[in-house]
């Protein structure tokens, strides 16, 4: 993990009190099992402790914030970082690139790869993602049985990587990405929670899998760049962009670091959306009236000509879906960062190089945010009500420095699968399917299976 600066403790900090221990530990084990156990349940109930509470994970003490207003402080205060052990875990896998980089070489990453985020570049976009949508809609045949998140996450890697890499609409290289993509964040998030480096060297058949999919993410990575530079065409795009990167000193980036960064796009840029794109479909399921008037929004919309970037601000009703699932089942369920010198927290002392955790989930469910929190209410969005939620009480792409520079283009993407899909299918849950939420990387049902049938 790369450290911003060593920053002076905030004057008087060591004075203040430390934030009250969450009841309910275990000695020897602290709260780690209840994490382990049942991390949305533990982390949601974490409120009625305090805003800000100290957790035991075993030796370790770790800080979790629980209220909307302090984690707009967390989030927007120079003070912290991107770190912590699930951070560390990453960086050594994936490398440096912008989500895991800190400091001048992070806000040096991410301009570089800003403008091709940018609202005004996303339509640029929408002709590969009404594509790939339409696409995905014919993947489903009458009465068969769907494997959703298979297909959801399928669809997140061909979105990014043809918008970003510019990988053509055949080509191989999308799927090889796909199959490698799944197994490594299968993997990941294993490594990320028990961090045992010895275990993971051991030649067991799922190591060994993991090892191969990891290598061929990167290699994949090295062919995209290589094609891209023997091809010598400098299209407008974001792959230009970090090829043509310069330095602090001004000097053309080295190659490990345009590896990095490539990678550093496709792996936040695909689970996030097949996860969130999952729990759409499985809402739409539960709550077929909705299903029913985004339906006939896009009917009304869009009719049966092909979908512009501009008719995505008249499908009121389809965005205030999307808006609702990202509330109630967000993809990013938890984020942590780290202290880069002692400081203040909602009148706390946070000792130099703790660890701050807070859950996007029980922050966007806090019953005093949200009246009847655990309901699923699109029209919540609409302007006259959401004007009483609370600051930072809605931040699925998080907010500050680290924010995801993707909300519009992902807005942008589940907007255009869901017109492409919902018109034509009604959904049903057959015999298999498993709905209750695992937290892994991202939050997703176990096993979502749907039948389609046609509307
Ligand atoms: C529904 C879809 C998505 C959700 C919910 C989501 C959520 C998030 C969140 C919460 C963060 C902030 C992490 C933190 O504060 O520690 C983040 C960062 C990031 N996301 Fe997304 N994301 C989505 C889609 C995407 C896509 C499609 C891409 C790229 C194609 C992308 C690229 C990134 C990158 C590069 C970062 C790191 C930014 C930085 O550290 O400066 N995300 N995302």
């Amino acid at each position: 993990m790369t450290v911003e600066s060593v920053r002076p403790p905030v004057s008087g900090a060591s004075r203040l009190p430390a934030p009250p221990l969450a009841g309910g530990g275990v000695p020897g084990l602290g709260h780690g099992w209840k994490l382990v156990r049942d991390p949305l349940g533990f982390l949601s109930q974490l409120r009625d402790h305090g805003d800000l509470v100290r957790l035991k994970l075993g030796p370790k003490t770790v800080y979790a914030v629980t209220s909307p207003g302090l984690v707009g402080s967390l989030l927007t205060s120079p003070d912290y970082q991107i770190g912590g052990p699930l951070w560390e875990t990453l960086d050594v896998l994936l490398g440096k690139g912008v989500a895991t980089s800190n400091g001048a070489r992070h806000r040096r990453q991410r301009q570089v790869i800003q403008p091709s985020f940018r609202l005004d570049a996303i339509p640029g976009y929408t002709q590969v993602m009404a594509e790939e949508a339409r696409a995905f809609a014919e993947r489903w045949k009458p009465g068969e049985t769907f494997d959703v998140t298979r297909e959801a996450f399928r669809i997140g890697v061909r979105v990014t990587a043809r918008c970003f890499l510019r990988i053509g609409p055949i080509d191989d290289l999308a799927e090889r990405l796909s199959a490698a993509l799944t197994t490594v964040f299968g993997g990941m998030y294993r490594r990320m929670i028990l961090s045992f480096g010895p275990f993971y060297r051991l030649p067991l058949p799922s190591h060994r899998e993991f090892d191969r999919a990891l290598a061929e993410l990167h290699r994949l990575a090295d062919e995209v760049i290589a094609e891209r530079r023997a091809s010598k065409e400098k299209p407008d795009d974001l792959l230009t962009a970090l090829l043509e990167a310069k330095d602090e000193n001004g000097e053309t980036v080295n190659e490990q670091e345009v590896h990095d960064q490539v990678i550093a796009i496709l792996t936040p840029g695909t689970e996030t959306v097949g996860s969130q794109l999952v729990w759409i479909l499985q809402l739409l399921t539960e709550h077929p009236e909705h299903a029913d008037r985004l339906s006939e929004e896009v009917q009304t919309v869009v009719g049966d000509r092909p979908i512009t970037f501009g008719d995505l601000r008249n499908l009121t009703h389809t965005n205030n879906v999307i808006t609702e699932a990202l509330r109630i089942q967000p993809a990013v369920w938890i984020l942590t960062r780290q202290a880069l010198a002692e400081t203040e927290l909602g009148g706390y002392r946070i000792p130099a190089g703790a660890d701050i955790i807070y859950s996007p989930f029980a922050i966007q469910r806090d019953p005093r945010s949200y009246e009847r929190h655990a309901e699923f209410d699109p029209d919540r969005w609409h302007p006259d009500r959401s004007k009483d939620v609370p600051k930072y009480a809605m931040s699925p792409f998080s907010v500050g420095n680290r924010k995801c520079p993707a909300d519009h283009f992902s807005m942008a993407e589940l907007a255009i699968i869901l017109a492409a899909v919902v018109p034509k299918w009604r959904f049903e849950y057959p015999p298999g399917t498993d709905i209750t939420p695992h937290a892994g990387i991202t939050l997703r049902p176990r096993r979502l299976l749907l039948r389609a049938v046609p509307r």
